[in-house]
């Protein structure tokens, strides 16, 4: 791998634009803006100093490219060469319609890797796309208490669903996923606002994309709670997007309400138990080795503890498996909800020919904000199923903190 530190890179790295609710001590590492980077005169080497500075920096912003759907693909494959298809799979299966992710993908014809997403009705044709209907998530199909339509009309708005981008069923979650801003509405500023108890918030863009570091998530836990994360494997539910379709989310986006509302799973499409995911609570960075915790928690159906070695341990310390869902999502929202307050946040702040590369194996995100239907958004996606599963803590790890 090219030492990316050094002077010689090819391209110029400088810390993202955050805003005033950032702490700097977080994103010393996460994020970097790319400057000299073009698309179209790409070397091998140069693609390799990419990925390296990614999986160093979890969120990689490029500024006023210009990217075709064919040169998205490509820098998208480039981080897992053996991977080809959408990282959700086709996703124009039939059987799958009750998924809540359905409505909100366009795939563009002649790069079916390549999604369009956004807001409002496209004039004309787009890439193939004869005028696409699009529509922006909004928080109030989703979650439980959506603000109130006051306040909505005071630029209120929630974080909608903190997620990893992830089939969780069959498929390996993709290592990048890549964002590019074709069309982007201007709008004022939108407050943010947990509605937890807490009386956070933050000043965010119209439509921005918040981010997270899952390192910052790991890092900032207790001992305790760093012992039992690294012992801990997450199942996730069969079809996840259809077992959960009927369940409303917490105010935060942060994992769903326990009502009891989850389809049950002889109901769900035809499903296997060996393509039900067990994933590592924590995912190993594949340059830096630092863990971040990665827990995609809307789809979490059980957790499955191993025991600690270490006599100082106090949660769980014999092992468990945890399959109550009320105390999964307890357990989880306890571990993330700390990562995710204001001071980690990084908000996108979209331009018309911004692209972010981040690592979707280093980070959760969140779409914010609302469009009316007139406010036209595009946006290309590209996300790939990776050509394998993440790799959870080693034996040094294990020693260190379980
Ligand atoms: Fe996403």
């Amino acid at each position: 791998m090219v030492n990316a530190t050094t002077s010689q890179t090819h391209f110029n790295y400088k810390p993202i634009p955050v805003a005033s609710n950032a702490d700097p001590i977080y994103f010393e590492d996460f994020g970097r803006q790319v400057e000299g980077f073009d698309p179209a005169k790409t070397t091998p080497e140069q693609m390799e100093e990419i990925v390296n500075m990614l999986y160093k920096h979890s969120i990689l912003l490029f500024k006023n490219l210009k990217l075709t759907p064919k040169q998205q693909f490509e820098m998208t494959h480039a981080f897992d060469p053996e991977a080809n298809t959408y990282g959700h799979g086709n996703n124009k299966t039939g059987n799958t319609k009750s998924s809540i992710l359905h409505p909100d993908l366009k795939t563009i014809p002649h790069q079916p890797q390549v999604q369009l997403i956004g807001n409002g009705r496209v004039d004309g044709v787009h890439e193939g796309l004869d005028s696409p209907q699009l529509k922006h998530p909004h928080h109030k199909t989703f979650h439980k208490t959506p603000v109130s339509d006051e306040d909505e009309a005071h630029g209120v708005t929630r974080f909608y669903r903190w997620h990893i981008d992830a089939a969780l069923y069959a498929l390996s979650p993709p290592k990048v996923t890549t964002l590019y801003a074709v069309k982007v509405p201007s709008g004022e500023l939108q407050t943010c606002r947990y509605d937890d108890g807490t009386s956070d918030e933050l000043q965010v863009p119209l439509g921005g994309t918040a981010f997270v570091s899952g390192k910052n998530m790991f890092d900032i836990l207790p001992e305790e709670y760093k012992s039992l994360a690294v012992r801990t494997t997450v199942e996730y539910a069969p079809h996840p997007y259809v077992w959960m379709s009927k369940a409303h989310a917490l105010s935060t986006g942060l994992g769903l309400e326990s009502e009891g509302l989850e389809m049950n799973l002889e109901d769900l499409p035809e499903w296997e138990e060996s393509k039900v995911k067990k994933l590592p609570m924590c995912w190993k960075n594949p340059v830096t080795g630092a863990l971040h915790l990665q827990v995609h928690p809307c789809g979490a159906f059980k957790l499955h503890i191993a025991p600690s070695s270490s006599s100082t341990a106090t949660l769980y310390p014999e092992g468990a498996t945890i399959s109550d869902l009320t105390k999964v999502r307890e357990i989880l929202y306890t571990i993330q909800r700390p990562g995710i307050a204001p001071p980690l946040v990084y908000a996108q702040d979209w331009e018309e020919g911004d692209l972010v590369v981040f690592h979707n194996r280093g980070l959760l995100h969140s779409v914010m904000g609302a469009f009316t239907p007139d406010q036209v958004r595009m946006f290309h996606q590209c996300n790939l199923a990776a050509s394998d599963d993440p790799v959870g803590p080693d034996a040094d790890d294990i020693a260190k903190y379980a």
